[in-house]
């Protein structure tokens, strides 16, 4: 895991009004539930006293009691009533568990992992997609999530595990790609041709008028865009769940239809086709090993793999920075 960043680890309407949810991300488990105005709180999923899972217990005023003897956790995981030592008795300071900071915005849940008092105010989104709508479909992939991430950056997958739907047309010959990274942002830029016999195909620095081609944005630690048409989008939140599992949610994203009914129908055949072409990639990336991937590995890449070198030295550096 990347230190000090905010994950998206969930979609907003996963977590109910009045019942506490348990999952597992950056391989711990984590109880979270609606505080009294409706935000988000986090906590380590074990109780301080005995063990035992909070995600089971119920909410009270806002706070979350332990189902096994009643002790009482605020969202910065400190508890503020034991029941057996009496409502006057204070309770001790080091009675607490961990806690996570929360965001919630575009219909999504962003956790900040690692030092809370380096926490920034808020996560970085697209934000130009605040006026699309969309749907969303969530999968479960057997690998660490850095495996989910670089496969949406793998242009050479293509005509291969695509052939059917978005990688028709042969186009086996990967110009460039040209990768741009700006801070955490990673742009990239790809022209994939069919390969004649007589081309060689171009290195990134030969490719100019690169900012014309089609596009893909990646900003770490774990979120994703293509750029479809000026219209339409699809957005991919990557979550890391533990060392050989990950969610991936992908949302297609529209603005070219907004009469409720027709829109609605129009985003499900959009969420209809993502499944379809997440599913291609699936099949395959749930073979690779190992599941997670490193900045030194025993992979022989090429040049078209660009956006995935850049990635992983890209993601080392963060990693270094965060300890
Ligand atoms: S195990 Fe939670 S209160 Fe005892
Ligand atoms: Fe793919």
């Amino acid at each position: 895991m990347i230190n000090n960043q905010w994950y998206v680890i969930l979609e907003s309407k996963e977590l109910k009004k009045h019942k506490p949810l348990r999952i597992k991300r950056f391989n711990e488990h984590l109880a979270l539930w609606r505080g009294n105005n409706g935000e988000v709180c986090c906590i380590a999923d074990s109780c301080c006293h005995r063990g035992v899972s909070l995600s089971c217990g119920k909410i009270v005023n806002g706070e979350l009691e332990c189902p096994f003897h009643g002790f009482v956790y605020d969202k910065t995981g400190k508890i503020n009533l034991i029941p057996a030592n009496g409502k006057l008795k204070p309770v001790p300071e080091t009675m607490k568990v961990q806690s996570y900071k929360s965001h919630e915005a575009y219909g999504l849940i962003w956790l900040w992992y690692g030092e809370a008092e380096k926490a920034t105010e808020k996560p970085f989104f697209f934000e130009e997609l605040g006026d699309f709508s969309y749907s969303t479909f969530k999968d479960h992939w057997n690998v660490h999530y850095s495996r989910s991430i670089e496969n949406q950056l793998d242009v050479v997958h293509l005509p291969f595990v695509h052939r059917t739907t978005i990688g028709s047309g042969k186009k086996t010959l990967v110009n460039g790609p040209v990768v741009v990274r700006e801070g955490e942002l990673i742009t990239f830029y790809v022209n994939n041709i069919k390969d004649d016999g007589k081309t060689i195909s171009l290195k990134p620095d030969e490719i100019v008028d690169y900012k014309q081609l089609f596009q893909l944005r990646f900003h770490f630690p774990n979120i994703w865009q293509n750029f479809i048409s000026n219209k339409i989008r699809a957005f991919a939140a990557f979550v890391p769940v533990d060392d050989e599992n990950s969610i991936v949610y992908i949302r297609y994203y529209q603005k070219m239809i907004r009469i409720p009914i027709l829109r609605g129908l129009f985003n499900y055949i959009g969420k209809i086709s993502s499944i379809v072409i997440l599913r291609q990639d699936k099949r395959v990336v749930e073979t690779q090993l190992p599941k997670k991937s490193e900045f030194k590995m025993n992979e022989r890449l090429i040049m078209g793999d660009k956006p995935i070198i850049e990635y992983r030295k890209h993601r080392h550096e963060l990693i270094e920075e965060g300890q």
